[in-house]
């Protein structure tokens, strides 16, 4: 049983449409009980749900995010973007930023960290995700990948209040695998030992589902989950929830 203050962060990825709203009705009746103790539920649907579901929530205290952002923090001619105000002014307080899926597609160290700046600049929370792949892993790369990521991703940011790193491996995402609980505890330790000032909260995403988070919620040193597939499915969300506190 853990009595931290844990956040729950579901990343819907390019899935949901307008029918989607209704799952959200166990959700919100779950987030008034008692059985939520000590924590946050945090939805981040694609831009075009944002806006419906910023009313869905409206009385209650799930918070809602996006999963990316344009790096400039003034508006301008960029067909097809978002910036982190324009996020900000809908409602949103959250922001996933450097996903692997994002890296894969070319996002660089060096936007993210733009991306990052703005995002803060802007009064978003940042959820920052770093992890390596399976070959990474394979070759013993995993601490010096994590490190590379972390020093120009948040290259020249001091402040870490608003900030989460969620520790996502590659190969664990949507896989149904995940690390050794041994191997997660040593690598987020790692992680938080290399902020000598504030550490930001930290996250641990890939796979996490109602069956393993029995083990995932003994890592003390985590903060919260955040969660892809299970997190579509409101009865698994809610499940991976309740097994945190009990
Ligand atoms: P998953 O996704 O839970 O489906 O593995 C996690 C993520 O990509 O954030």
């Amino acid at each position: 049983m853990t009595n931290k203050y844990m956040y729950f962060i579901a990343n819907w990825k390019m899935y949901g449409g307008l029918n989607s709203l209704n799952s959200l009705n166990k959700v919100i009746k779950f987030s008034k009980s008692r059985e939520i103790k000590k924590g946050r539920l945090i939805y981040c649907p694609p831009y075009t749900l944002l806006n419906s579901f910023f009313t869905k929530f409206k009385n209650c205290l799930i918070d809602i995010g996006a999963q990316n952002c344009h790096q400039n923090y003034e508006y301008g001619p960029h067909t097809g973007y978002i910036n982190p105000r324009m996020l900000k002014n809908i409602g949103a307080n959250y922001v996933i930023i450097g996903h692997s899926e994002n890296r894969t597609n070319g996002e660089t160290d060096k936007l993210i960290n733009k991306k990052i700046k703005s995002a803060l600049r802007s009064k978003l929370k940042v959820i920052f995700c770093i992890g390596e792949t399976l070959a990474e892993k394979k070759n013993k790369k995993t601490k010096s990948v994590l490190l590379k990521q972390i020093k120009f991703g948040l290259n020249k940011i001091n402040n870490n209040s608003n900030l989460f790193i969620a520790y996502e491996p590659v190969w664990s995402i949507g896989t149904g695998r995940i690390p050794s609980i041994k191997e997660l505890e040593q690598t987020i330790r790692f992680i938080k030992n290399k902020f000598k000032k504030k550490i930001p909260k930290i996250l641990y995403g890939g796979s996490v589902n109602p069956r393993n988070i029995k083990d995932l919620k003994t890592i003390k040193d985590l903060d919260g989950f955040l969660i892809g597939g299970a997190s579509q499915n409101p009865k698994k969300f809610i499940d991976i929830v309740k097994k945190t506190y009990n």
